[in-house]
């Protein structure tokens, strides 16, 4: 089944008509929230919100492990996950979706594996290309019919947070090639891939990045497009979730 994983702004899915929440306890202890399973236009998916219902954990708070497992165990078999972001390159300006191809990783401290039983063995999963292609390229069949402002490709910054990031990081972020930075990427995306679930980002650029404007960034500001931003994203994800076949 079909799964979404909401962050910032994306709490809940007001067009998700409920069937069942599903509370699951994982090795690794709870999830953000309850895993929601319902219809989105007729079509069975599942959602999960990231920071909790209501949304209360921080990024490098969130136990990204019980979250995907708790995914695995309802029966997610591909994920789109949603997140908001800040825009580094001119490929991302704020009010643009990003479908970035490339991730690294900048976070430190968090439980970033799922196989770490000293029983089990040695596993080095493959990560060259962090999300999945096949998914990718469905989002982009529906990023291309819809009236939105997308860019294909970019790569992704995952930093630890939860403060925002100084002039100087950005600008490093910036030579090694990142696009758009956010804080929650990591570990969620190489849990994904441990567990072998298809799993691709689809990121809201919701402010200019550190020394990226002339001005401070405002929370009221990053709200501000957060809210008409990701009231196209639903209507996004109940479109793709009814175009979508796992088989292609
Ligand atoms: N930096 C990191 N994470 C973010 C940002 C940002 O500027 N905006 C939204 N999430």
């Amino acid at each position: 089944m079909l799964a979404f994983i909401g962050g910032t702004g994306l709490t809940r899915m007001d067009n998700l008509d409920l069937i069942e929440r599903h509370a699951i306890n994982t090795r690794f202890g709870e999830p953000s929230a309850p895993v929601v399973e319902g219809e989105l236009d007729g079509q069975r998916v599942l959602f999960l919100a990231r920071h909790g219902d209501p949304h209360v954990l921080l990024p490098h708070q969130v136990n990204y492990r019980a979250n995907l497992l708790a995914l695995k165990e309802a029966g997610a078999t591909a994920i789109v996950a949603v997140n908001a972001v800040g825009g580094i390159t001119p490929q991302a300006p704020t009010g643009t979706l990003v479908l970035p191809d490339q991730i690294i990783d900048y976070t430190w401290g968090r439980d970033m594996t799922l196989f770490d039983d000293p029983a089990a063995p040695l596993v080095h999963v493959d990560f060259s290309w962090p999300f999945d292609a096949a998914l990718r390229n469905a989002l982009k069949e529906q990023l291309s019919a819809a009236d939105l402002k997308w860019n294909d490709g970019g790569c992704y910054a995952a930093t630890q947070g939860p403060r925002l990031e100084t002039a100087a990081e950005i600008a490093r972020l910036e030579r090694d090639g990142c696009d758009v930075v956010g804080m929650t990427g990591m570990p969620e995306a190489v849990l994904a891939r441990e567990l072998e679930i298809p799993y691709a980002m689809l990121s809201l650029v919701v402010n200019p990045a550190a020394g990226k404007s002339t001005h401070e960034i405002t929370m009221a500001e990053i709200e501000a497009v957060i809210h008409d931003g990701m009231a196209s994203v639903c209507q996004l994800l109940a479109d793709f979730a009814r175009s979508y076949s796992p088989q292609r």
